[in-house]
């Protein structure tokens, strides 16, 4: 525990918790939109794959505890590593330059956090705590999709988490020291392609729900 509170005082600890906390939270994501994927699949493909998820039962309670865990923590920590940096930088430097060059990624990066955060309380609100009783997850999806305003709000998120996780994903290679000049390159590169994979993959399924 001692080791925990001394690594949290640090400022390389903090980066790492975020690391780590962001990492999971990138895998969690893969699943998730591997699972959504399956609406093209269509209702019963859909409904029949959350009935599967959810016969895991208990499984899946400590996933979601686990989730909410990284997600409260990767907030507090990245607040406070924004608090202190503004702290140390009252005054805006009139040029500007990071370790990877400045991106709109790396610019927005505590700002694009909060929308996500307040997506995701949406996002659940929405789906996860919604009323199941008579109903299915499928139908449940699709009458959200039915208002074009929903549909927004999700691609507008979705864009927002690509801008987000394209800076990230570099910035954990950073952190943890992987950071050649060789392999740099292909890391930013491998970032841009797994945002962009999370962007369009999460980003057309309300638009393909609402047409169907
Ligand atoms: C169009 C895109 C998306 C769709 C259609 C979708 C769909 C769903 C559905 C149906 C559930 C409820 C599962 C259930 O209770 O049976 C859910 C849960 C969840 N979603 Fe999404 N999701 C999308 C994007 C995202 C994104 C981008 C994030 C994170 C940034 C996210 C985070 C979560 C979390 C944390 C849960 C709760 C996990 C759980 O219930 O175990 N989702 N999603």
């Amino acid at each position: 525990m001692s080791w925990f509170i001394k690594t949290f005082q640090t400022s390389i600890g903090k980066k790492l918790i975020m690391a780590v906390t962001g990492l999971s939270f990138i895998c969690f994501l893969m699943a998730h939109l591997a699972g959504n994927l399956i609406l093209y699949g269509g209702e019963n493909a859909f409904n029949s794959y959350a009935e599967r998820l959810h016969a895991f039962g208990p499984i899946i309670t400590i996933v979601e505890l686990g989730l909410l865990f990284l997600i409260i923590m990767h907030v507090l920590i990245g607040s406070v590593l924004f608090y202190q940096n503004t702290l140390a930088r009252p005054i805006r430097y009139k040029v500007y330059k990071s370790a990877g060059g400045r991106s709109l990624g790396s610019a927005t990066m505590p700002y694009s956090g909060f929308i996500i955060l307040a997506f995701v309380v949406f996002h659940l609100i929405n789906f996860h705590f919604a009323d199941k009783t008579g109903t299915t997850i499928f139908q449940i999806v699709a009458k959200a999709f039915e208002n074009p305003l929903y549909v927004v709000i999700y691609i507008a998120a979705m864009i927002v988490l690509a801008i987000h996780i394209s800076h990230a994903f570099w910035s954990l290679f950073q952190t943890t020291g992987i950071n050649h000049p060789k392999y740099t390159p292909i890391i930013k590169i491998t970032g841009i392609v797994i945002s962009l994979v999370f962007g369009v993959g999460f980003g057309f399924l309300p638009v393909y729900v609402l047409l169907i």
